[in-house]
This record gives C-alpha cells, structure tokens and sequence, in this order.
C-alpha cells in the first residue's frame, strides 16, 4: 500500500516538472512552486512550458494531484517532503551558484512540520551538509534530509524517472532514507542508499563518465579519419565488449546541453578548489571543446580554404533530438565560427524556440531542410533528428549550390549519399565522393 504523501516541488523547470508530474502518478499529491511567474501562468492554464515527450499527457492525466504556485510559504504549509529542484548555474569561479538552494531554505523558516528536505538539484559534495547545518541552525533539527540526484535525460525524462537503472538515496539517517524510498514505491528501478556525500558525488562521477565515453569516440573519430579506419565499425565492435558497453560512444560534433558541460566543469572546479589536477577531466572536455572546431575546419579545407561569402545550412539546433533545449548546443559553436569565417549561416531545427541571440539573429531560418539547403553551398547535420532520414535527398543535391554534406553526427547512409551525387563528410570515417 502507497503511503500517500504531500510533495513541495521548488523549480518548475526540466526537472522539477518531470519529478513532480511523476510523484503525481505514483498517487502523491503534488504542488510545484517557481518564482517564474509567466511559467506557473502556463501551467495553471493547463499548458506545459517546456517540451518533454509524455509529460504533457501525464500532467493532465494527473491533474487532481497536481497543482501548481508562485507562494512558496503555501506550497510548504501543507506539504509532507520538499523537493529541491531548483537550477545551480556556475559561478565565474566555475562553482555552482546556490543561492537558488539558500532561497528555498530560507523559506523553511516556519516549516517545523516538514518530515525531510530533499535535494535533486545537483551539487557540490558537502553541499548537504551545508543546508544540514543550516536546518539544525533554524530550529529544523528533527526535519530529515536527503541528497537524491537525477539521472535522467532530457527528451526521455518521464520514462528515465519511472524505470531507472537506480534510484540513488544518499541520507544520513535511515528513517529519510526509508520515506525517500517510499516515495518512489511503484518506480521500477533498484534504490541504492548511500551517505549524503557519496550520493552528491554518484551524480558528478556518473556524467563525467558519460562525457568521458563519449570524448573518447571523439579521438578514435580523429585517428581513425587520420589512418583510413571507420570509427562506426570500431565503436561497434568495441561496445559488443560486455565489460565497456556500446552506449555514449557515438562520435559526433560534441556533447552540450545543460548538464555535460555545466557537470564537468564543476566537477573540475570542485576537485581543482582542494589542490588537485582533475587531468583527464580537462582533456575530455578539451577534446570536446574542438569538436565542432575541427569540423568547420575539414569543411573549410573541403571548401579550397574559404569560408567567407559562402552559405552553409545547419540542420539542428537542439543539442540533441527530441528536445526543445539549446543550452550549450554545438550548433551555437558551429554558427558562430562560420559566421567569424565570413559565411551567412542558415539553419533549421524542428522544435528549439525562436533565438533572438548571437549567433542565431543573424542567421536565417527556415521551415524545412530542404528550404535551408536551396543555393547553400555546404550543409552540416548537427542535431540527429529523425525527419533527416525522411527529406528528400536527390532533391536536395540539385537545390544547393554545391552538394556537399557534412554529417556531424553519422546519421546518413554514405554509400547513398555519393550515388545521389554529394561529396559526404562524416565523422571519423572517409570521405564519399559522389558518383552520380
Ligand atoms: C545527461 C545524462 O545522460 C543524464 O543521465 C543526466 O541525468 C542528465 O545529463 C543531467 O545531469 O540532468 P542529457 O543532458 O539530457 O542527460 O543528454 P544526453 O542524452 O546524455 O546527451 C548529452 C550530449 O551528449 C548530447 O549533446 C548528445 O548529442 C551527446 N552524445 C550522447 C554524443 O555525442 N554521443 C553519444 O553517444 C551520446
């Protein structure tokens, strides 16, 4: 039998929302509080402000127990558990900024009823020790706390949520331990208990891992354009390696988004802030860094080594698919260096939301691929959305200036591709020289 509890959820964004609509599911009774006032607007009117496969309908099938404020004080005053859900920006000294931490806390003052404090957003190690003593400091003492990180990605949250690979619980005594894992009854996935630090550090480790994988491809990506292999029969056959695994090993323009970047420059702040040289963290994210780089280089070497004057369709602005979100995008690193070279950028994306920023002001978009790439003279695919497979290629070849196609991500079948006619570049393998 669910032990039905009343869940405070701070931060109505990615997380925030998804964790809430999922605690809604399992039978909890939910508020979601934002200070973001055109956000609560949306969701009190029954949208949804940020695009995540099946959260819409889950929201709606949920709305009984859901509810959604600006008034942090009325979402404590009846709620069980607070789910710290807020954003942890870096710093310029590349900690995270917590003050969005410190103005949840503080709003605890009166909230002696609370049975634990929860934090999702994900932190520094001894951060929970921190808001600890800060709790035992305002007379919250006998309130739990707990240190329960996220694992799951964007465009596939909702489904990460309810079957996880584990639900990682880092608590210092075992009654908050227990209600975190009750909370989560009806979630198909192990809980792993831990202390608060272990738990704080589970989710730095783990997503440096990921962007470690990943980076790693990358360079395999570049030795094997350099001795003539192909990077997706050698990722292939490695990854059949129970012991390594075939997943984060696409190569491609580079990992982005809100989470990579911002986790593994923290972490490296975080090890670099007590004396030590996180190394083979700094490469990886170097490794990354000249991802996109690299790549408008092989194009501008293709180009006979000009940039400027030529018109080149980005296709994919989304740091990946099945998402809204831009946040660190190679696309952004992408359409900024061609524009720094001369080029006019054009591009597409199916669902990021209008940019009215550099680079994106000064490049034009369009409504389909195949307007992007009329009269361009190169087209780069950034972003690996499904509809890239569908566009009508051969006319794509007799639209563009010059058929050239850099592949940033291997989505396209290469042999195809040169009988259409285009010159194919892709990553870490040769290039095609079309045929028709
Ligand atoms: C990532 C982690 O995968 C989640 O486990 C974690 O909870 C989340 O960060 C977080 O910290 O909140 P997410 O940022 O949504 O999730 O995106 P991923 O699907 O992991 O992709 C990250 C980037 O790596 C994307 O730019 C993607 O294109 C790139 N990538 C991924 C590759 O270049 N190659 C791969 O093989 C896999």
């Amino acid at each position: 039998m669910l032990e039905k509890r009343r869940v405070a959820v701070f931060g109505a964004g990615y997380i925030g929302l998804v964790t809430g609509a999922c605690f809604a599911s399992l039978g909890h009774d939910v508020v979601v509080r934002d200070i973001q006032r055109e956000r609560i607007d949306i969701l009190q009117n029954g949208g949804v402000p940020i695009h995540e496969d099946g959260l819409a309908e889950l929201i709606a099938e949920n709305a009984d127990r859901l509810t959604f404020t600006l008034d942090a004080e009325e979402a404590v005053r009846e709620s069980d558990v607070v789910y710290v859900c807020v954003d942890t920006p870096p710093t310029p000294s590349g900690d995270a900024d917590l003050s969005r931490i410190w103005q949840v806390i503080g709003t605890l003052r009166e909230a002696r009823h609370l049975a634990a404090v929860v934090v999702k957003s994900t932190v520094p190690v001894g951060t929970g020790a921190r808001v600890r003593a800060a709790m035992d400091r305002g007379g919250l003492q006998h309130v739990g706390y707990a240190s329960n990180p996220e694992f799951t990605a964007e465009g596939h949250a909702v489904h990460d949520f309810m079957h996880p690979d584990r639900v990682v619980i880092g608590a210092d005594d075992p009654e908050t331990a227990k209600l975190v894992a009750q909370l989560h009854e009806g979630v198909d996935g192990p809980v792993v208990t831990m202390d608060v630090a272990s738990a704080e550090m589970v989710k730095l480790a783990a997503n440096a891992l990921l962007a470690t994988k990943i980076s790693f491809a990358n360079e395999i990506a570049t030795i094997c354009e350099a001795t003539g292999a192909d990077v997706e029969h050698v990722v292939h056959a490695v990854g059949l390696d129970h012991r390594l695994g075939p997943h984060y090993m696409k190569p491609g323009v580079g990992w982005g988004g809100s989470c990579f970047p911002k986790d593994s420059r923290a972490l490296r702040a975080m090890a670099s802030n007590s004396g030590y040289s996180f190394q083979m963290l700094s490469s990886v994210i170097e490794v990354n860094d000249l991802q996109p780089r690299r790549a408008v280089q092989r194009l501008k070497d293709e180009l006979d080594g000009v940039l400027a004057d030529r018109t080149i369709a980005l296709l994919g602005i989304a740091f990946k698919p099945g998402t809204d979100d831009v946040r660190e995008a190679p696309s952004t690193i992408l359409a900024s260096r061609l524009l720094a070279e001369g080029a006019a950028v054009r591009c597409w994306d199916p669902l990021a939301p209008p940019l009215e920023t550099a680079p994106w002001s000064v490049a034009t978009r369009y409504a389909t691929p195949l307007e992007a790439m009329t009269g361009a003279d190169a087209v780069i695919i950034v972003t690996e959305w499904p509809e890239l497979r569908e566009v009508a290629w051969e006319k794509a070849a007799a639209a563009m200036a010059r058929p050239l196609i850099f592949d940033g991500r291997n989505l396209l079948d290469a042999q195809q591709m040169g009988s259409l006619g285009f010159t194919y570049m892709s990553v870490g393998r040769r290039t095609v020289r079309g045929t028709a």
